[in-house]
Parts: structure tokens; C-alpha cells; sequence
């Protein structure tokens, strides 16, 4: 599974980098709205840092601006991914740079038919979004559930890339259900460290190891 940083903070994609942890990044128009400075610069720069696939947004609206921003964002770096949110006016645009070679991520996914029609046109990646479900007290997991079923019945190469992650429970889940790639709020990765069943385990190993008062592990 992969793990990408929903973020377009620079800062905190450098903290998370080391790890090794970090196959790509996803920002939407909200994501960057967040930070300040040059947009191109911001975008650049993370591109620049990550080793992996980096989904950056449309923010045009007529079908032709679109396909034209999608040709400029894919330019900008070899490993942009460009996103485009779901709609029917976009699929000829869609098809057409999917023909032409340009990995595409749909976003804003809330229906198996909706990524069924995009996965057909060839697109590397599809975001159904969970959290936005779960506001209005709908599962949202049973979508990444049944985009999981939908890949393996037609053995579709478009990944799912599950987004709008809330909780650890969420992600969880996406494991449980195979989603190739969960996009994770840094604050929701650092959440992943805090067991206190292993946070206790290591106190307790420190405390024993003390009480040998060795200064060194085989002497
Ligand atoms: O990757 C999509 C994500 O940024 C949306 O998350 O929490 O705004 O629904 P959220």
C-alpha cells in the first residue's frame, strides 16, 4: 500500500520524507489555499522533494481551459500527476489526454459508476472520498470496498487512491479493503505513533535495562 501526504506544506512534507514513508503527495485548491508564497514555486518545490507521484489540481472550468491547464501542470515536473474532479462535461477531456499519456487522478469520487466510467478511460488514479460521506452519516468505506471489487472483477490498472481520510479507523479499513494508495493528513500519520501499550513497552525495557546499571549491551 502506498502512503502519499495529503498536504501542499513543504515544511511538513521534509519532516515526513525521511521516514520513508512518504510514495507521493496529493494537494486540492483547499490544500494550497492554506499556504502562502508562489503557488508555481510551492508546487515546484514539492516535486522537486518527493520521489513519487504528485497529484496537483485543476482550477479551470470550461472542458477546453481544463484540458489546457491539464497540459501546462503535466509539464511542470515528470512525476505531476494532474487531478481533475469528476464531471460529465470532463470526460472527452478525460479521454483525450488519457490518450495522450497524461496520468490523471480523478477526484471528488462518491459513486462505483462514477469511477467505473473513469477507470475505463484509462485514468491512473481515482480519489473516492470518505470522510465528506461519513458528514452526511453514510459509510464512506463501503465505497473503497466496492471500488476494490470493481478493480478486480474487470482487472482495471487505475488505482484507487482513497482520500478524504479522517481517522485512524479510516485507514484501517482502506488497509483491510486494499486500497492501493491512501492520501493521509500529516497530523493523522503522526497519530500512527501513539500506541500506549508501546509507548509503556519501552518504558519498561529502559527501566529493566537501568537496573543491570551496564553501560554497554555486551560488555
Ligand atoms: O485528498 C482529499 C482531501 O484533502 C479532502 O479531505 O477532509 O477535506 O474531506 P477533507
Amino acid at each position: 500500500m502506498k502512503f502519499f501526504l495529503d498536504t501542499a506544506n513543504i515544511e511538513l512534507i521534509k519532516e515526513w520524507i525521511p521516514t520513508g514513508l512518504v510514495d507521493g503527495v496529493t494537494t486540492n485548491p483547499s490544500l494550497i489555499a492554506k499556504e502562502g508564497g508562489n503557488i508555481k514555486d510551492i508546487l515546484l518545490e514539492i516535486c522537486k522533494i518527493v520521489d513519487g507521484d504528485v497529484s496537483i489540481e485543476v482550477v479551470e472550468k470550461s472542458p477546453e481551459k481544463v484540458y489546457e491547464q491539464a497540459k501546462q501542470i503535466s509539464n511542470l515536473a515528470k512525476n505531476v500527476i494532474v487531478k481533475i474532479p469528476f464531471a460529465k462535461e470532463y470526460l472527452p477531456v478525460i479521454s483525450k489526454l488519457s490518450k495522450e499519456g497524461i496520468k490523471l487522478n480523478i477526484t471528488l469520487i462518491f459513486s462505483l459508476t462514477q469511477a467505473l466510467l473513469v477507470s475505463k478511460l484509462g485514468v491512473a488514479y481515482v480519489s473516492p472520498f470518505i470522510g465528506r460521506w461519513d458528514d452526511i452519516d453514510i459509510d464512506g468505506m463501503d465505497l473503497v470496498k466496492n471500488l476494490v471489487t470493481m478493480k478486480k472483477n474487470y482487472n482495471f490498472k487505475t488505482e484507487i487512491l482513497a482520500a478524504s481520510i479522517r481517522n485512524v479507523i479510516h485507514l484501517q479499513k482502506c488497509i483491510l479493503y486494499g486500497a492501493d494508495v491512501a492520501t493521509i493528513p500529516p497530523k493523522l500519520l503522526d497519530k500512527l505513533f501513539n500506541h500506549p501499550l508501546t509507548l509503556q513497552g519501552i518504558e519498561k525495557f529502559d527501566n529493566d535495562w537501568k537496573k543491570l546499571a551496564k553501560t554497554d549491551l555486551f560488555n
